[in-house]
């Protein structure tokens, strides 16, 4: 299974910045298909983006066809709603995002647990969701510093996890799932190789549990992860891509990444 190397944006950029980190993006990519790219974008700019992805010839003549004909990048939201339509002020659904061309949507960031509220059960709840219009969610499940310290570890992640097998049910295989430690989150403190690895081994059994083929589901890890550190993290067994947030900012460390996932 092809790696996934996927860029949170978070809320940053503006039109101008989106639009010459995606063409710096795209320029970079030819060569490098041995991964799959993804980025997400805040949801006022996930329609630009398709569309500035989908227009790179125009604007990047020989690489970009060259680009487009062997890699294309994907475009995903940063949440989504459990909601399919009506009077949810703020709140964008799956349909939505599919209906601008984007093709996954993160999750249960820690970001939203922590600042939103969001609950174990709302997240499972969004997986599902997104599933069942046509979205591929990429949940991230992931322990504080304290429940790390407390040897919480597993257990919260096998009971974030847990929440999203039970909603997602036999569509478990179709997850793409992001173990993002939140004490590694933009902190520049990322978990070792041998740690996240230890992690995904755990997240991995669970699925193996849940679905005949836990192969199929990419297990990514976020928190810090860096052009500096991508190449180790990338080589543990279990670790089938990468959820960046600083780094998928800055377009050559972004491809640097890139080419660390290309085996
Ligand atoms: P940083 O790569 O900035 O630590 O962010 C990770 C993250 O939260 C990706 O979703």
């Amino acid at each position: 299974m092809k790696k996934l190397i996927a860029g949170n944006w978070k809320m940053n950029g503006d039109s101008a910045s989106n639009a010459e980190l995606l063409a710096g993006i795209v320029a970079g990519l030819p060569g490098l298909d041995a991964c799959d790219v993804l980025v997400c974008p805040p949801s006022v700019y996930v329609a630009s983006a398709v569309t500035a992805l989908a227009g790179q010839p125009v604007v990047y003549v020989a690489s970009a066809v060259t680009a487009l004909a062997g890699q294309s990048v994907a475009v995903g939201g940063q949440d989504v709603s459990v909601q399919v339509k009506g009077a949810y002020t703020g709140e964008v659904s799956a349909d939505m995002l599919r209906d601008v061309g984007a093709t996954y949507a993160i999750v249960g960031h820690s970001e939203r647990r922590q600042y939103h509220g969001e609950t174990d059960a709302l997240v499972g709840e969004k997986a599902q969701a997104a599933l069942a219009h046509g979205i591929t969610p990429v949940v991230c499940i992931g322990e504080t510093l304290a429940q790390r310290e407390a040897g919480e570890t597993n257990a919260v992640v096998k009971r974030q996890l847990a929440a999203v097998i039970h909603a997602v049910g036999h569509c478990v295989s179709e997850l793409v799932l992001a173990y993002e430690p939140v004490w590694a989150i933009g902190t520049g403190q990322t978990a070792t190789p041998e740690q996240a690895q230890a992690v995904h081994a755990v997240i991995r059994a669970q699925i193996a549990a849940a679905t005949e083929h836990p192969e199929r589901v990419r297990i990514l890890y976020g928190g810090s992860m860096n052009a500096a550190n991508a190449t180790q993290l990338l080589a543990q067994p279990d670790i089938d891509g990468g959820l960046i947030g600083g780094a998928s900012l800055k377009v050559a460390d972004f491809l640097t990444i890139i080419r660390a996932a290309q085996g």
